[in-house]
């Protein structure tokens, strides 16, 4: 037991060795029941200059013809002047499991002659959906909360060969406490290995420099080997250099692949040796969706919000706190309960003090009054006495009284004898 666990708000632990089967081992399988029957929300955002190959690498991570056979591009003229948003949302299943996707696509960007605010609207999109994730949140009713948030954002970086153009570091700095960021180089089957490597050393060195910070798989405590080395090799292979295709074709060797057909060979899309497509797949897909919808939920949003209630005035105190922690609050109590009390004696003590000393005055005041009067009327007993013995004296002398004298004790009944 803790000491003093009760007053400090700690709940004592015991461990107890169960005498059977109870149950909640079963737990997990609830969890997974329940979520599968729920179904997943994912919405992954794409951004990259026209014709990177976007649309035909979404198609492949989802193995589906996500986005349809597009239009060619208008005459540059007709098209339009800023970056717009367009979403599409398709519900897919796998093995009875049910994933609403939602692909944001940003037209445009990168497309002008000056490209300067191209990340503007991409912002205010993320920032929007945050917006309306919150309102849903402080809704009286919040049962049906729609998570419209983007919860990765994969970066085209155009395979130049040399390093990360000023648009792309300005994007990423703009978004990366926004948005989960997983670089790609797109259309790596343009670059030989050797300049795959190096275009990538340079992006990392640039990344590094202007702090970004991109998504990472992560490793947790007690984590068992094979899944510490599956992260530290999707970690190895950041940015992804990808080659999209969804069109099935014939290796020299007879087999069926997704990939593209050189005269030199085929380029296979799902083999590990010829581009990062599997590790992209696995960071997005298939090992840490959840961890991006999680980081999406815990951190950016999360950091957002409190910055934003902030900046609307709402103060950081420390009633949430209060709220899940009944201990804290109890205490807080007390304290204010001690304060209002020792408040109310102070006051009382000065009421009684107050009280105490107006008495004692008034008590002074008729002491002194009455010790003035007791002065008074005994100066004028004196003085009759004096007067009294004066008029005995002189009687017995034979003297007589002086008229005024004699009417007075007249009055009085005195007689001469
Ligand atoms: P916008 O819709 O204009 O933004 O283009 P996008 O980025 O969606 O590109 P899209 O997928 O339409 O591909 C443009 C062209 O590039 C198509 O002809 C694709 O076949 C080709 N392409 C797509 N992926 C790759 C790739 O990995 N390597 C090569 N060499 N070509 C590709």
């Amino acid at each position: 037991l803790v000491p003093n666990a009760q007053t400090a708000g700690i709940s004592s632990v015991i461990r107890k060795k169960l005498m059977g089967y109870v149950g909640f081992a079963n737990l997990p399988n609830q969890v997974h029941r329940k979520s599968v029957r729920k179904g997943f929300q994912f919405t992954a955002m794409v951004v990259g200059e026209s014709g990177l190959g976007k649309s035909t690498l979404i198609n492949t991570l989802f193995n589906t013809t996500l986005y349809p056979q597009k239009e060619p591009l208008p005459p540059a003229a007709e098209r339009p002047k800023t970056v717009a948003i367009e979403s599409i949302g398709a519900d897919i299943e796998e093995n009875g499991v049910r994933l609403h996707l939602t692909v944001v696509d940003t037209p445009g960007f990168g497309d002008f002659v000056n490209n300067d605010d191209s990340w503007k609207p991409i912002v205010e999109n993320i920032e929007s959906r945050f917006d309306s994730y919150l309102e849903q949140e402080n809704r009286v009713n919040r049962t049906k909360i729609v998570d419209n948030r983007v919860h990765a954002c994969l970066y085209f970086i155009q395979p130049t060969g040399h390093s990360l153009k000023q648009l792309d570091i300005e994007f990423m700095r703009r978004l990366h406490t926004k948005v989960n960021l997983i670089p790609i180089i797109a259309k790596s089957d343009t670059l030989t290995d050797e300049e795959v490597t190096e275009f990538k050393e340079r992006i990392l060195a640039d990344i590094a420099h202007h702090n970004i910070h991109i998504f990472q798989a992560p490793t947790y405590e007690n984590e068992d080997e094979e899944t510490i080395a599956e992260a530290e090799e999707i970690a190895s292979k950041i940015p992804f250099a990808v080659v999209g295709s969804d069109k099935i074709v014939v290796t020299p060797d007879g087999r069926e692949v997704r990939g593209r057909v050189y005269p030199w060979g085929v380029v296979e899309v799902d083999n590990e040796e010829h581009c990062d497509f599997v590790k992209l797949r696995q960071m997005l897909v298939r090992t840490y969706m959840e961890e991006l919808r999680e980081y999406t939920n815990d951190v950016l949003y999360e950091n957002w919000r409190t910055e934003k209630l902030l900046s609307m005035g709402v103060a950081q105190d420390s009633s949430v706190f209060k709220e899940i922690n009944p201990a804290a609050r109890l205490q807080e109590e007390r304290v204010l309960h001690e304060a209002k009390l020792a408040k109310m004696e102070a006051e009382m003590k000065m009421v009684f003090q107050q009280k105490v000393q107006e008495k004692e005055a008034k008590l002074k005041q008729s002491e002194e009054e009455l010790y003035a009067r007791h002065k008074e009327m005994k100066d004028a007993l004196d003085k009759q006495r004096l007067d009294l013995e004066d008029k005995k004296r002189k009687i017995e002398s034979g003297r007589p009284l002086t008229p005024e004298k004699s009417s007075t004790t007249r009055k009085k009944g005195f007689l001469r004898t």
